[in-house]
């Protein structure tokens, strides 16, 4: 037995990236025809859907139109500010300290939840497509990926430009330039000079400060904003990720973009690249008007039946399929020989090096046998470098959005089994979260309840069992944000034994250590290493002194996060409201419970902060990590990782 057969993934950090697209605020629409008169957007969507059979066959305006087309009903937003507030204010650990001011390196502005979300009320909206863009980019104002908003009525179409953009340093000035463009592959490498008449870094600067959100490091959002490769099970996948600019889930405020590009040297040339816009069968075929369109897409059933299959799946599946993997041949790795593959894990040897790409720590969709083979390889990987006698590894983290907070701290205690391969975590005791604690822990279960039961939890202080709830609750007070607080006694979430075992299964009788310190390892990522990746990689810095490099970012700031958004774990709305129906607590029964969301929508939250272990009192999410070392890309290093792979290796042990 290798995996835990009751493994969770509730500790799932996991981002799809395209979710997590984010508003546009003070959007200009070009009036659409469906002002004119009074034609039904959404059908037309859906006719054009039947004659052509094809996916993308629709158009922005067409989309604005349809999604435009449901006015705005102050009650129901009233109802959703209501759950909204009531579920962040009971579960986000970080309600209080969004207030504050970001430290220096950090790019956010503070949000007073309560105050913003109240205030959209004020306003006198037509439609409530504004509304919910209004609502979610106060939600994407805390840079948080583990906190967001997502709603099927306005994001089941996907708005792609067919191009991507990168960007690289050259002669001491930062540029952009056109990664890849399945339309017209003459713009390949041709340097953006402008993007709607501005600068085009300016624009994508722009775009990551306001739009991007998810992570507090503004150089990370701003990577986040082009095209990135990443590297798994061998293939380069063209990074299943264009760049949220150019790839976009919320409606873009302009139906196309201009781009002026210098190609030649001599002259410069105009594009004007409309959004293809696109959305899955299953959301085309469930809607013919917007009657059908809204009842799909837009209510929630009120039937729990229906809300476990309604259209959530559906959004799901459209995120999926537009970012199905593009594979491409590896002729972009101009060297490298891969050794061993983990399924989220890749094992390369160049030259005298080792590189290990963890590319996701996501294991939600392997099935028992798949895991089986995630933790043998994982470790077969590490062993063969040893056996060949490696003495420099690179860990290559890139673009990896977290996941299973168990295969993260596994892979901690196989590369360094004396360490504990967890932060201290606490939890900020609202009245909601406390009492759903209290009523989960008296209810017996065979596995503990996450996360509201916690027999879950060991003592971050001696690593024993809690004795009481009383004991978990312990007795601390926190001002954050000038707000005073109860918080929980600090907890680890309670792996350690069972992986533990997991390894000693895999090791067998003979384990051969693996030998390695901070003069051996060092790890690389492009900043957007979040959650439970974030995790491992503080880990590893914290406790071991491994050395980061961080790869991209804005030229103009000194420094680069290596790690984003490590939390603590992700609560969502939907769960959370099913597990305390569960021990009987609902809106009916106990007022502290918000009703669910009427319209179809959900939220989610971090639902703990996470300590640094050596300063007790450091909150990791708000503390600004920078690498020890940076690099920029090239148009080579762009397009190929083992370029950026042997730079890293050059700086092992400097
Ligand atoms: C429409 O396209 C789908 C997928 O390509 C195909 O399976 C289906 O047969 C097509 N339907 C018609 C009527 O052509
Ligand atoms: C729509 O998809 C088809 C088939 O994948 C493709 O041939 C066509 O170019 C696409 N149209 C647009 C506008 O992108
Ligand atoms: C560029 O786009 C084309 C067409 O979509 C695709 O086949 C190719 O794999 C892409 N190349 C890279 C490096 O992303
Ligand atoms: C295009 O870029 C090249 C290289 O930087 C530069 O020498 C040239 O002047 C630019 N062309 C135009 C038309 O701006
Ligand atoms: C959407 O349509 C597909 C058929 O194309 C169907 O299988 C699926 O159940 C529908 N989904 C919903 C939520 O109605
Ligand atoms: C909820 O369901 C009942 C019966 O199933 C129906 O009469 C009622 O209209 C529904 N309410 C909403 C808001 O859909
Ligand atoms: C709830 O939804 C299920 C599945 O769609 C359906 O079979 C059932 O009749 C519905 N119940 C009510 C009360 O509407
Ligand atoms: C690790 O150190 C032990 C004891 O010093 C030694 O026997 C073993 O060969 C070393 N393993 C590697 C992979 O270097
Ligand atoms: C802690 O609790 C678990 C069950 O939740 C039990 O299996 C384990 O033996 C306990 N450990 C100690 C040291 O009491
Ligand atoms: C903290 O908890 C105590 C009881 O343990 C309670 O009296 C107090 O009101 C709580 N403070 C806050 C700010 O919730
Ligand atoms: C609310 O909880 C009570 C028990 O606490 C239960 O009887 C009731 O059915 C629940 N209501 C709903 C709508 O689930």
């Amino acid at each position: 037995m290798i995996a835990s057969p009751n493994m969770k993934s509730f500790f799932i950090l996991f981002v799809v990236i395209l979710t997590c697209i984010n508003s546009i605020v003070n959007c200009h629409y070009i009036p659409s025809s469906h002002a004119k008169n009074s034609i039904d957007a959404c059908k037309e969507i859906h006719d054009k859907f039947l004659q052509t059979n094809a996916t993308n066959s629709t158009t922005w305006e067409e989309v604005a139109a349809c999604y435009r087309s449901f006015p705005y009903d102050s009650e129901v937003a009233k109802e959703t500010i209501e759950t909204l507030r009531g579920f962040l204010s009971a579960f986000y650990a970080f309600f209080d300290e969004a207030k504050e001011e970001p430290k220096p390196g950090f790019t956010f502005r503070p949000v007073d939840l309560a105050v913003e979300l109240d205030r959209l009320l004020e306003n006198k909206y037509e439609v409530e497509f504004d509304f919910y863009t209004d609502v979610k980019s106060v939600i994407n104002a805390l840079s948080d990926a583990h906190t967001q908003l997502t709603g099927n009525c306005y994001e089941s179409f996907l708005f792609d430009q067919g191009l991507s953009l990168y960007s690289i340093i050259r002669d001491g000035k930062q540029i952009i330039k056109v990664f890849n463009d399945s339309v017209d592959p003459s713009n390949i490498n041709c340097e953006v000079v402008s993007i709607d008449g501005l600068p085009a870094l300016d624009v994508i600067n722009k775009f990551a400060l306001d739009q991007v959100g998810l992570t507090k490091d503004l150089g990370v959002r701003f990577n986040l904003a082009l095209a990135s490769l990443s590297l798994s099970r061998g293939v380069l996948q063209a990074s299943d990720f264009s760049g949220l600019f150019t790839s976009r889930q919320q409606l873009p405020p302009t139906p196309y973009i201009s781009y002026t590009l210098n190609c030649s040297g001599d002259w410069l040339k105009q594009v004007n690249r409309r959004w293809t816009v696109g959305a899955t069968r299953a959301v085309l075929t469930n809607f013919t008007d917007s009657v059908s369109y809204r009842k799909q897409f837009c209510v929630k059933f009120n039937n729990s039946t229906d809300k476990n299959t309604n259209a959530n799946s559906v959004t799901k599946s459209a995120v999926h399929t537009h970012r199905s993997k593009r594979e491409i041949d590896v002729p972009s790795l101009s060297e490298g020989e891969l050794i061993v593959d983990a399924i989220i894990a890749s094992f390369y040897v160049v030259r005298d090096v080792g590189v290990a790409v963890i590319s996701t720590i996501d294991t939600s969709t392997l099935d028992q046998t798949q895991m089986e083979v995630v933790y043998t390889n994982l470790y077969e990987g590490f062993q063969s470098f040893a056996k060949r006698k490696i003495k420099k590894v690179v860990l290559d983290l890139s673009n990896n959005g977290g996941g299973t907070v168990e295969v993260s701290q596994y892979i901690a205690l196989l590369l360094f089994p004396d360490i504990i391969p967890s932060f201290p975590l606490d939890m900020r005791l609202s009245d909601l979260y406390r009492l759903a604690i209290k009523t989960a822990s008296v209810i017996p279960s065979p596995v503990p309840e996450f996360p509201f039961d916690y027999h879950g939890y060991i003592r971050a202080e001696n690593e024993q069992n809690f004795t009481s709830v009383q004991q978990f609750f312990g007795n601390n007070m926190f001002t954050r944000g000038g707000i005073q607080n109860n918080y929980s006694s600090k907890f680890f979430i309670n792996y350690e034994s069972e992986l533990r075992k997991n390894l000693e299964s895999v090791q067998g009788s003979n384990p051969s250590p693996l030998n390695w310190t901070r003069d051996n390892i060092i790890i690389l990522t492009n900043g957007f290493c979040g959650s439970a990746c974030a995790n491992l990689a503080q880990i590893l810095a914290e406790k071991k002194q491994i050395k980061t490099v961080a790869v991209g970012g804005l030229l103009s700031q000194n420094q680069l996060s290596y790690a984003s958004f490590p939390g603590g774990f992700k609560l969502d709305s939907g769960d959370v409201f099913s597990l305390l129906n569960d021990v009987g607590l609902n809106h009916s029964s106990n007022s502290l419970v918000p009703n669910d969301f009427s319209l179809s929508m959900s939220a989610s939250a971090a639902g703990s902060e996470v300590y640094s272990s050596v300063h007790n009192t450091m909150v990791m999410e708000f503390e600004f990590k920078p690498s020890d070392f940076r690099l920029f890309y090239d148009e080579k290093s762009a397009r190929d990782p083992s370029i950026l792979w042997m730079q890293a290796a050059e700086l092992i042990g400097k």
